[in-house]
């Protein structure tokens, strides 16, 4: 069975972009839990269902079917019952409610075993929140990105910039920092490194620099 790494940590620590490219240079397929995440709070946001409410949540997540599939560079293309919704799920709105679903034990226990069950034959970088301390607990490798909470929030407004979206940088913060808040101080499977992960503070790092870091140490270089 081929190798699996858990890569975990906050908002715009730069997870996914990591995780994305560390799987295609170790030739491993690439999941963004997170995408999940977002993609039950679209749905239940263009429903009309109350996000604080577990027993809707629970029922939404349990007829909203997720499909995930990559494309040609590795990145997850995320379809909610049939639409293409790998735009939309990073709407602000989304970004704004998604810890609230996030933190709903039964959503969490359909996703989590829908995460298992797709890394179950190995070969997976998965990102997400509790990746190396819940959903791959055996990973051989697992890995907790962070940054400053600025150096985060530019990187995200850069990132909305690139889509044509600006954002003061003190909104950015607030909305990140609430976002960790939430995230960290759940009852189930809070924000934290699992205990066996390497534990990077990419504040001043490239994202290629942190990519070779993970691949060296992967490959024993270190
Ligand atoms: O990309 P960004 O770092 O903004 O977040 P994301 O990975 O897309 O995750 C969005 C939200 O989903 C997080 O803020 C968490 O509330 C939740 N999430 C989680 O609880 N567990 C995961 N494994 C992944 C995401």
């Amino acid at each position: 069975m081929k190798l699996s790494i858990a890569i975990d940590g906050p908002a715009g620590a730069g997870k996914s972009t990591v995780a994305r490219a560390v799987a295609a240079r170790l030739g491993l397929t690439y999941l963004d839990t997170g995408a999940m995440y977002r993609a039950i709070t679209l749905a239940g946001l263009r429903r009309g269902t109350d996000i604080h409410d577990a027993e809707a949540l629970e029922a939404l997540t349990k007829i909203v079917e997720l499909d995930i599939k990559s494309d040609s560079i590795g990145q997850n293309i995320i379809f909610m019952d049939g639409e293409n919704v790998t735009e939309d799920i990073r709407l602000p709105i989304v970004n704004r409610n998604v810890s609230f679903v996030a933190r709903c034990p039964q959503v969490r226990k359909i996703l989590v075993d829908k995460q298992r069950q797709i890394g179950s034959r190995g070969g997976m970088v998965m990102d997400g929140r509790d990746i190396g301390t819940i959903v791959m607990p055996s990973a051989e490798y697992k890995f907790f990105l962070n940054a400053s909470l600025t150096e985060r929030s530019r990187r995200r407004l850069a990132e909305l910039s690139a889509k044509g979206e600006e954002f003061e940088l003190e909104q950015m913060m607030q909305e990140i920092a609430a976002r960790d808040k939430i995230d960290s101080e759940r009852e189930v499977a809070p924000l934290r490194p699992a205990e066996d992960a390497i534990y990077l503070d990419t504040t001043l790092m490239t994202i290629d620099a942190v990519v070779d870091a993970i691949v060296r140490a992967v490959r024993g270089e270190e």
